[in-house]
């Protein structure tokens, strides 16, 4: 088994705070983990809240993004895993992780997690994964993620796609309020 990498850092910059030598590094990231389309990161990355950067010193191995999703667009995927009363308006979409395949396997994701997880606290949050993606796909080893209803076909991709979700209660109830940390 690889050993994890030494002296990891991750940090977590809202875009207009990044260089544009850090977000083309981001876009070509995403797009070597191929699980996004490039020309759809490009065009959303201004309007992410957060992009979460892992790397050693000033190298960049893996990154993840934390995106404010359209409500209805929160609501179709509730709905889609036939869960649609969890749908909560509030939930941040936790998208575009990906790691240099150099450095797999060598715990990038997880310190990159580990920031996202510290800097959400107790928001609700949620991340849509294809079913067949292996490097993502063990529920045996999701710590926080729930499984939010069944796997589903989605207009979105022709793959099927399972919907997880952190800090949601079974149903969504508008008058409870947050404490962000
Ligand atoms: C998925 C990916 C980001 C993992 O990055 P990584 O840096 O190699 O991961 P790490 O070394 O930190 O290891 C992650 C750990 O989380 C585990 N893990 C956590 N949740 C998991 C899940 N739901 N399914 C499978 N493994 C999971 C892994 O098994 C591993 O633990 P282990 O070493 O004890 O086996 C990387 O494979 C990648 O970039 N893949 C292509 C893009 C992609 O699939 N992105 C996800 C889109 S939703």
């Amino acid at each position: 088994m690889p050993k994890n990498l030494n002296n990891l850092k991750t940090i977590v910059r809202r875009p207009q705070d990044c260089s544009d030598k850090m977000k083309e590094e981001f876009i070509r990231l995403v797009a070597e983990g191929g699980e996004a389309e490039e020309n759809r990161v490009r065009l959303s990355l201004p309007y992410t809240e957060t992009l979460i950067f892992t790397g050693v010193g000033n190298h960049i191995y893996g990154v993840g993004a934390l995106l404010r999703p359209r409500i209805n667009f929160i609501q179709h995927l509730f709905q889609c895993a036939g869960e649609p009363q969890m749908a909560n308006p509030h939930s941040v979409e936790s998208c575009w992780i990906s790691v240099s395949i150099r450095h797999r396997g060598k715990g990038v994701w997880r310190h990159n997690n580990a920031a996202k997880e510290e800097f959400l606290g107790n928001r609700p949050y949620h991340s849509l994964r294809r079913v067949d993606n292996k490097n993502v796909s063990d529920p045996a080893k999701e710590k926080i993620y729930i499984h939010v209803g069944k796997d589903f076909y989605s207009p979105i991709s022709k793959d099927k796609l399972r919907l997880i979700a952190a800090n949601h209660d079974p149903i969504f109830n508008p008058k409870k309020t947050f404490v962000y940390m």
